[in-house]
């Protein structure tokens, strides 16, 4: 017989009421000796077994705890208590993998809800409880959602390299990567590292973004997009930056800003419809933890909408976009400015704008999701358009409430010699990037993409505040465990 997920089963029992079936999974409860709380992963929802304790033996029964797997035969039935519609009267129960006794006790197993902290450090038990199952399952749904979205756009998926010798954003925050003998390494006669030694002949380094490649591609596909890891190596600890995390670059040809402004919206509102679609009671879930959260907070920090309220919101409301000067404006004008709120003081056109900032647009001013472009051209990346005023190039970057900055991206540069004075302006290195080069060399057209961090959606789809928490395996500074 098919093995039937706890999922399946729960959707659709009426074929199999009063028929005999086997279901698998971990307990997560086990109460008065007769009823278990069956969690397979497939669902939030458990399936209750119920145990006729005077049917098995002494030894069985005492290998059924919090976190023991099992396999159970028993008849499927219409259930006695409230709470659920269906439950499985055990006739066979096995047990597959026991607790270490000496384990047993751990607190961490027990049916509670635990400190996030904790639960980071649990590799193993972290896919087990409701949240992060539910948060991982969400995940899932969002990355198909992606997929999803660009197929039915006649987007191309392209994979792009993820060891690279090229800096994309020009911003130094590479990881290296090397096969060379770290206890004697060879040295040119200046005395630096010979990297013509090395595995590829000269310096690699992990990829920071797709984004060249991506373009160079376009080029010829049209329409392509990236989903892959990527990493930086910068040492910001904070709650919205991994040095390990997932993107996804879309690159049309022939888009200009506005067209990519349009797209990201679209996108958007997709793929976080998709999720209210397809994720109900995964969010129901983390809909109700996230008001509990809420209930903890001085009333003036608490959230005005609930989780799925703000998602719904997001996909009805039409974000709202303003040119990075607009925004300064606000800024200086902003109450919070004059009184000296801010940790950064918003002084004068052409400062780089932080996430206290940010979030102040977004959370206090607009109550909307945000789109800022044409920004200063000295705080943005080489490969950006320049626009006419010759101050600001055709940037845009998209703010989400709590999150901050969720996509950043541009109209690229198409006109060879602007990009060729850009990249000296900027200390670009115009050998490593020859290739990217030619593409405005033969048949160059305006284009424009932009890099969505998936983390980040995922937080504002689960309503979580903790990076860490959204990725299965994080990597931040100090710390690369498991
Ligand atoms: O703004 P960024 O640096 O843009 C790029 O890399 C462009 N090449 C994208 C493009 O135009 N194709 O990064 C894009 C997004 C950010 O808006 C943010 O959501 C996410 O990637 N991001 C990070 N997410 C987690 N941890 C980090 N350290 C991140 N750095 C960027
Ligand atoms: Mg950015």
């Amino acid at each position: 017989m098919k093995k039937i997920t706890i999922h399946e089963l729960l959707q659709d029992y009426k074929k199999i009421l009063h028929h005999d079936i086997t279901v698998y999974g971990w307990v997560r409860a086990f109460r008065s000796n007769r009823f278990i709380a069956l969690n397979d992963g497939s669902a939030m929802d458990n399936i209750q077994i119920v145990v006729d304790y005077e049917q098995f033996d002494e030894n069985t029964l005492n290998k059924i705890s919090v976190a023991s797997s099992v396999k159970i035969t028993g008849e499927v039935v219409e259930s006695q208590g409230s709470g659920q519609q269906i439950e499985i009267i055990a006739k066979k129960i096995e047990i597959l993998g026991d607790n270490f006794t000496e384990e047993r006790d751990k607190t961490i197993l027990q049916p509670k809800r635990h400190s996030l902290e904790v639960l980071r450090d649990q590799a193993h038990l972290r896919f087990r409880t409701n949240l992060f199952s539910a948060v991982f399952r969400v995940r899932s749904a969002v990355s198909f959602a992606i997929h999803d979205f660009f197929r039915q756009n006649r987007f191309f998926y392209i994979n792009t390299p993820i060891i690279t010798g090229a800096d994309a954003e020009g911003a130094g925050e590479m990881f290296t990567v090397t096969n060379l003998d770290l206890n004697d390494l060879p040295k040119t006669e200046e005395g630096t590292v010979d990297f013509s030694e090395d595995f590829f002949g000269k310096k690699t380094n992990l990829t920071v973004s797709g984004q060249l490649e991506a373009e160079t591609a376009a080029m010829g596909l049209g329409r392509v997009y990236t989903f892959g890891p990527t990493f930086r190596a910068e040492n910001s600890n904070t709650t919205r930056h991994l040095a390990e995390f997932w993107m996804v670059e879309p690159e049309v040809a022939f888009n200009n800003l506005e067209d990519n402004i349009d797209l990201a919206e679209d996108f958007l509102k997709y793929v976080i419809n998709y999720v209210l679609d397809h994720c109900k009671t995964d969010l129901e879930f983390l809909d109700k933890r996230f008001a509990e959260e809420q209930k903890q907070k001085p009333e003036k920090d608490r959230a005005k909408e609930g989780l799925i309220e703000k998602l719904e919101n997001v996909v009805k409301k039409r974000f709202k976009r303003v040119s990075y000067t607009e925004a300064v404006e606000i800024l200086m004008n902003s109450k919070e400015n004059k009184k000296g709120k801010f940790q950064f003081p918003v002084e004068q056109w052409g400062i780089d704008l932080q996430s206290e900032h940010e979030r102040y647009l977004v959370e206090k001013h607009f109550e909307t999701p945000v789109v800022l472009f044409d920004y200063p051209k000295d705080i943005k990346a080489f490969y950006m358009r320049l626009n006419e005023d010759q101050k600001t190039v055709a940037a845009m970057d998209v703010l989400f409430p709590g999150i901050g900055e969720i996509i950043g991206g541009s109209q690229r540069e198409e006109r060879l010699e602007v990009l060729r004075s850009k990249m000296q302006e900027m200390n670009v290195d115009e050998h490593e990037l020859w290739w990217y080069l030619d593409t405005r060399k033969f048949g160059s057209v305006p284009h424009a993409g932009f890099g969505l961090g998936l983390e980040r959606l995922i937080l504002f789809v689960t309503g979580l505040t903790n990076i860490r928490d959204v990725i299965p395996f994080p990597r931040t500074p100090n710390n690369a465990e498991f």
